[in-house]
């Protein structure tokens, strides 16, 4: 729940960085709900979020979160994250930007994870920034992990919001659109996607190395 304390802090970070913080408010308590389904409730799991802000959707993970769970949250405000992080002491707070997932989570002892929930504000990046973030963000997914985001509706003609799609598409086997979740502020959908199709560092070779290198 966004208290009126979390809510000054966000609109403070949002006047000072409105280029990072791309949102006038934040998120409603239905849109983090639908974003955080991506998280497995079946078994402890490790869980990234992108662009935590004053943790509206770290809430909503850390409702389906089994016990023994691990919960990284990183937010490029330090504002923010100290504020997130006083009140959620149970989440692993990171200030650091989403493009240094990889190194993030490495300097951890993390190298794969369940599920990535984003709360950036793509279509604020430019095209590189997107792609760098994505790519990232497929490497570090396990085997029948997912990733989810989301979009502002009047924002999906907007060059960045087109650029996201396809960046989506691109990546992942599978993209879907949710339906509008219209009391957001402002409404929005979210995307959820599966199975990365970029090349991952972590696949195994699907031939055992036994194998004589002519019938590889
Ligand atoms: C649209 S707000 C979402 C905040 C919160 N997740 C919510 O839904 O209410 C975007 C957040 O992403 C953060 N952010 C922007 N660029 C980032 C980056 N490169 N790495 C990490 N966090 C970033 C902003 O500071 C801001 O807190």
């Amino acid at each position: 729940m966004t208290t009126p304390a979390d809510l000054r802090v966000f609109l403070d970070a949002a006047a000072r960085r409105p280029h990072s913080v791309g949102a006038i408010a934040p998120s409603a308590p239905q849109l983090c709900r639908r974003l955080a389904q991506i998280v497995p409730r079946t078994h402890v799991s490790t869980v990234v979020e992108l662009g935590a802000g004053t943790g509206t959707v770290s809430d909503a993970i850390g409702e389906r979160l089994v016990p023994g769970s691990r919960h990284l949250a990183i937010e490029i405000d330090p504002s923010l994250a100290t504020r997130l992080q006083g009140r959620r002491p149970d989440l692993e707070v990171v200030v650091g930007d989403a493009a240094d997932l990889r190194a993030i989570l490495s300097e951890r002892g993390v190298d794969r994870v369940d599920a990535v929930v984003s709360g950036l504000p793509w279509s604020l990046f430019p095209a590189a920034a997107q792609q760098r973030i994505m790519t990232a963000v497929a490497h570090v997914l396990a085997p029948g992990a997912g990733f989810a985001t989301f979009a502002y509706l009047h924002a999906l003609p907007l060059a960045g919001a087109r650029g996201l799609r396809r960046l989506l598409h691109d990546t992942f086997d599978e993209v879907i659109a949710s339906a509008s979740v219209w009391r957001n502020l402002p409404p929005a959908l979210t995307y959820t996607c599966r199975r990365p199709t970029v090349r991952s560092t972590w696949a195994t070779p699907c031939v055992p190395t036994a194998y004589p290198a002519a019938h590889r």
